[in-house]
């Protein structure tokens, strides 16, 4: 694993084009359906010849119904705090005639102490069909309340799997550990 990790921070201003720079401290979210974007400060001199191979984020401070969206070395992941329906929806249900058939469960990552907070969910930012980066959550998330990508019309649901439209495969999981019970460190 590379040592050339970043840590997420910065308050983003909405009014603000998406490209906002992060270095270190902390950040703050609003409610429901509030998304932010973040990335890597290309410009740090810590970073000016190498991209940063990873990224840790304090989960704490993304609210319920809320999401980060973080690039990594230019590729875009989605760190959402689900609401208890989300949740539900997510983990119930027949999945075995899903386009790409993958339990929630499967789909989260073990906490320090084993256990397992299923209102996180991390996934890649990257529609599997042809790159572009899905909406969600709030409105105009799509038929199953997750994520709407607008080019060609997926609807990905709230465990990110895909469940209508042409992408073939759900929003993969990324290589992601909790450092602690409340920082997620996301790698390349
Ligand atoms: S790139 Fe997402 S539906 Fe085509």
């Amino acid at each position: 694993m590379s040592d050339m990790t970043e840590t997420a921070d910065e308050t983003v201003d909405e009014d603000k084009r998406d490209f906002i720079h992060i270095a270190s401290g902390m950040m703050a979210l609003g409610g429901a359906g509030a998304v932010a974007w973040m990335f890597v400060d290309q410009m740090n001199p810590a970073t000016d010849t190498q991209a940063a191979s990873s990224l840790e984020v304090d989960i704490s401070k993304v609210a319920e119904g809320g999401e980060i969206r973080v690039l990594i070395g230019g590729k875009p992941f989605f760190i959402r705090h689900r609401t208890a329906p989300e949740i539900l929806a997510a983990q119930t249900g027949d999945i075995s005639k899903l386009p790409d058939p993958e339990e929630d469960t499967d789909r989260l990552r073990a906490l320090p102490d084993g256990s397992f907070n299923p209102a996180i969910l991390v996934t890649s930012g990257s529609c599997t069909h042809l790159g572009c980066v899905p909406v969600g959550p709030g409105n105009n998330t799509g038929d199953y309340g997750g994520w709407y990508c607008p080019c060609h019309g997926s609807h990905y649901d709230t465990s990110g799997r895909i469940r209508k439209g042409p992408a073939p495969k759900n929003l993969p999981v990324p290589d992601y550990e909790y450092v602690s019970a409340s920082v997620i460190r996301i790698s390349l």
